[in-house]
């Protein structure tokens, strides 16, 4: 909540799915208060309180290419075709724009899931979020708030110099300038977004996500170039190993891979568990750091030298 954690986001994952399993195992011992009961962090003082007409759900996770092949499977399964979308998943934080006759009127962040945070103020100081789109239109759109690698490197670059606490990673820093209740301060932060989802494309007679990211470009919104239409598992591996390969050359942090049935009618087939939507998966990449614990130090040297004197 205070975007400033005291362990790396691999190893919460790690203990949030223990927990997922343990509880499964002995469901009397699940908590009301345990963090696999809610979607997402707790709602701030300082911003009004806006209420999602549709919730905004997060994505359950798969870790390797076994469960990889299971989602799919589990696709397959339920007679539906396996067609995914497959996305970069960028490490910000989640946002909600509403349009009004084609004019940014509200901005809000996630919040629980139900009720978000209006950051408008705040949003509108983002160059890459348009304020007024191509056509007058009533539309509600989801996407990714962040900052650059560079935009990161060079505040934390400042604050060394300025004897300040550096901060610990570029979704930290997007999500703690967007909290900034003065704008000027965020816009400072120079953020950026991507637009990945529209909540209700029935409404504009879409019939495919792709077709809905291809909409929303339309209207001048920013949709990463990078999304992928495959058609069978071994294109969605493909695709997988292909940006994790080349996940240093973005300029922008992605921690892993959204997978994302392509066909809107499939996907309410498939429907939702209470959090997630079933139609869709992200593949979290493997830790680049993780904590350790240092157990012993042997002193080859001095062992050595002992032995042979
Ligand atoms: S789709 C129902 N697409 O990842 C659709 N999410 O761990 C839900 N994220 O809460 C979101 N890139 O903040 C989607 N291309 C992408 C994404 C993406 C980043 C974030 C988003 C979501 C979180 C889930």
């Amino acid at each position: 909540t205070l975007d400033n954690p005291t362990i790396s986001d691999q190893e919460y994952d790690k203990y949030l799915r223990e927990l997922f399993d343990l509880e499964y195992q002995y469901p009397e011992l699940r908590r009301e208060d345990s963090p696999t009961q809610r979607a997402g962090g707790k709602i701030l003082d300082g911003f009004e309180k806006v209420t999602h007409k549709i919730p905004m759900l997060s994505l359950s996770n798969v870790f390797n290419e076994s469960e990889i092949i299971n989602f799919d499977e589990r696709i397959k399964k339920e007679g539906v075709n396996p067609n995914y979308v497959c996305e970069l998943k960028i490490d910000g934080l989640s946002v909600s724009l509403q349009y009004e006759k084609g004019k940014l009127v509200k901005a809000a962040t996630r919040g629980d899931g139900t009720i978000g945070e209006d950051i408008t103020n705040n949003v509108k100081t983002i160059k890459t979020v348009p304020l007024t789109l191509n056509k007058e239109i009533d539309i509600e759109v989801r996407g990714e708030i962040y900052m650059s690698k560079d935009v990161f490197n060079k505040i934390n670059e400042n604050r060394k110099q300025e004897g300040k606490e550096l901060l610990q990673n570029p979704r930290n820093a997007a999500a703690g300038s967007i909290r900034q209740l003065d704008s000027k301060v965020a816009a400072s932060r120079k953020l950026e977004c991507w637009i990945y989802h529209l909540p209700n494309p029935e409404d504009y007679g879409i019939k495919t996500h792709m077709e809905a990211l291809e909409f929303m470009k339309d209207l001048g919104l920013r949709v990463n170039p990078n999304n992928k239409l495959v058609n069978s598992i071994s294109e969605l591996l493909e695709f997988i190993e292909f940006q994790t390969e080349n996940r240093d050359n973005l300029p922008y942090e992605i921690d892993g891979i959204v997978i994302k049935l392509n066909n809107l009618q499939e996907q309410k087939k498939l429907g939702y568990t209470a959090k997630y939507p079933k139609w869709a998966t992200a593949y979290k990449f493997p830790a680049k750091q993780v904590l350790t614990k240092l157990i012993d130090i042997i002193f080859i040297l001095h062992f050595f030298k002992k032995k042979f004197r």
